[in-house]
This record gives C-alpha cells, sequence and structure tokens, in this order.
C-alpha cells in the first residue's frame, strides 16, 4: 500500500523490524555521564572514561548476548569507543547482530509555566545526530496541558527528523511512576499523552511502520498503599496500549521505570499471555543491569561471572517476550 516515500523508507522499516523480533528486545545503556557515575559509585568505581569503557565493554562483549538482545542504545560516548584490544562497540554489536542506537536529547530542563513539569532539550541541531529522546510527565503534580502538549509536540518533530535522517526513532513519553495515585490515574494520564504524542506523530508525517515506542507500563504510583499484580498491570498497560497505538507500530519496548528485575521480567511475560497486534518486548536499562553491577564491583576476576549475570536477565526477558517465562 502507499506510504510516504523517503530516501530511508524500506530500511527504517527493516531496522525497525529487525529490532522487533520475536524473543528479543533492547538493552539500554545509554545513560549519560552523570547518571552512569551513580551506578559506578553504587559499587564503589569512580566515574572516570576508563570506568565507563570498562563497564561498556563487559557488557557489549557478552558471549551470545545476540540471541536475547536485538538492539542497544548507547550514549554518545559510548559509540565511538573500543574493546582494550582495539574494537570499535559498534562493530562488536555488527558482529553479535544487534543494532546499535544512540541518544540524541541533551537532558532535561524545567518546563517554564508547567507544574514544575521537565522537558528535553536536543531538537536543536538533531538532523546531525539521533534516537532515543524522552519527555518527562509526572502524575503527582501534573501533568499540565501545557507539558502534555509540549512533549508530543517534540517528540513527534525529534521522530520526524530522525527518519528524515535514516534512524528509527524510540518515541519515548516517560510518565514517571512516582506518586501515591491509583492505577486508573495512571491509566488516565497515558491515555492522554498517548493520544496527543499520535496525533503529532501523524501531522509531522511520522511513518509509523519506521518507530519504536517505549512507554512506561500502566502501574500504581510507586507510593501508593496497594501493590498491583503483573495480570492487572498487563491488562491496564495493554488495554491502555490498544486504545492509542495503531497497530501499524512493529514494536513496543518497555522501560523499567525502577521496577525490580523480577518484577519487570513477570510484568512483561503477563502482557505476552495473548496475542498483541505489536511486537510487546522490552529496552530495560536498571532492570538488565542491576545484578550485573553488584557482581562486577569494578573487579576483573568478577567480569565472567558478571556477563553471566546479564545473560540470565537477557534470556529471562527473551522468554516472557514469547511469553514462555517460568520463575
Ligand atoms: P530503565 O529501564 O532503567 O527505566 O531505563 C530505560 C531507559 O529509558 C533508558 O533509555
Amino acid at each position: 500500500l502507499p506510504i510516504r516515500a523517503g530516501a530511508y523508507t524500506d530500511e527504517l522499516i527493516k531496522t525497525a523490524k529487525t529490532i522487533a523480533s520475536p524473543g528479543r528486545g533492547i538493552l539500554a545503556i545509554d545513560e549519560s555521564n552523570a547518571t552512569c557515575g551513580k551506578r559506578l559509585s553504587s559499587i564503589g568505581l569512580d566515574n572516570t572514561e576508563p570506568n565507563r569503557q570498562a563497564y561498556r565493554q563487559l557488557l557489549l562483549t557478552t558471549p551470545g548476548l545476540g540471541e536475547y538482545i536485538s538492539g542497544a542504545i548507547l550514549f554518545e560516548e559510548t559509540l565511538y569507543q573500543s574493546t582494550t584490544d582495539g574494537k570499535k562497540f559498534v562493530d562488536v554489536l555488527h558482529d553479535q547482530k544487534i543494532v546499535p542506537g544512540i541518544k540524541v536529547d541533551k537532558g532535561l530542563v524545567p518546563l517554564p509555566g508547567s507544574n514544575n513539569e521537565s522537558w528535553c532539550q536536543g531538537l536543536d541541531g538533531l538532523s546531525s545526530r539521533s534516537a532515543e529522546y524522552y519527555k518527562q510527565v509526572s502524575i503527582p503534580c501534573g501533568p499540565s496541558a501545557l507539558a502534555v502538549k509540549e512533549a508530543a509536540w517534540g517528540l513527534a518533530r525529534y521522530a520526524a527528523i530522525s527518519q528524515d535522517n535514516g534512524l528509527v526513532p524510540i518515541v519515548e513519553p516517560e510518565i514517571l511512576l512516582d506518586g501515591d495515585h491509583p492505577i486508573e490515574r495512571t491509566l488516565e494520564v497515558a491515555e492522554k499523552v498517548w493520544a496527543e504524542v499520535f496525533y503529532y506523530l501523524a501531522e509531522n508525517n511520522v511513518i509509523f511502520e519506521g518507530i519504536l515506542l517505549k512507554p512506561s507500563m500502566v502501574t500504581p504510583g510507586a507510593e501508593h498503599k496497594e501493590r498491583a499484580n503483573p495480570e492487572t498491570i498487563a491488562k491496564y498497560t495493554l488495554t491502555m496500549l490498544k486504545r492509542r497505538v495503531p497497530p501499524a507500530v512493529p514494536g513496543i519496548m518497555f522501560l523499567s521505570g525502577g521496577q525490580s528485575e523480577m518484577e519487570a521480567t513477570l510484568n512483561l511475560h503477563a502482557m505476552n499471555q495473548s496475542p498483541n497486534p505489536w511486537h510487546v518486548s522490552f529496552s530495560y536499562a536498571r532492570a538488565l543491569q542491576n545484578t550485573v553491577l553488584k557482581t562486577w564491583q569494578g573487579r576483573p576476576e568478577n567480569v565472567e561471572a558478571a556477563q553471566k549475570a546479564l545473560l540470565v536477565r537477557a534470556k529471562a526477558n527473551s522468554l516472557a517476550q514469547l511469553g514462555k517465562y517460568s520463575a
């Protein structure tokens, strides 16, 4: 059927499909240097370039990773780094049939005139950079209509610019889990945010077949008195997505958003218990890396054990993507 013609249309569709392939998901290691520093300090390491390189090398050279991981989102520094024996990280990924991705935003700043919300810088000059971009929407004090509109419009501009440059945009309006609100309130906010995001994606002529989404799951606020089980989270999240996301979109790659490793796996598994219109998978950072970091402790003799820990989580989430995980 007719689709908007562009220099990269076929390639975008192919890349998005490759990333959204059965039993695979995204390893998000696009922590900015500041965030990576927080992770390293949790195991007593200084935030130096050699330490960041050593940690990313550990992750990316894990043997067999490509069986479970289809894409890796990198921070700009990592994109240009190599292994200690001189192989570009990007080539390490290609050899494992993992699509490299790049974080293109320039961080969060306050959004004036909103309910203390923030937006994400980086549209300026984006044409020469591109892939993951998010705008934060906070539920307890918002979301203000201004923050939702700004997030949706900014994401749509980013998606159009990325596609024009041959890069598959990962569209991520991050609805924060903080707050003591019930799950119904999260559903209401998520529906509002995704309605506007898709409205503006269409207005900007974005090719839906060539994007990936990175939503937060629909859960009660992190400080809410009752926790929801995976079945409930799956029901609310899928209901929201079915109401708002066209089936032309190939993949839904959830962020973990501070859930424990096990919660993130069980929730994904619950969402894959019945057929979905899209590939429903993961783009986890913390829920793939927490045990890896603790196991590594910055010691060369622990690298192998840490890589095994990464494979354990990657395989668990791969099975969860197929709806076949059992604890
Ligand atoms: P978490 O899985 O830790 O929420 O991070 C995902 C993410 O957005 C990184 O790009």
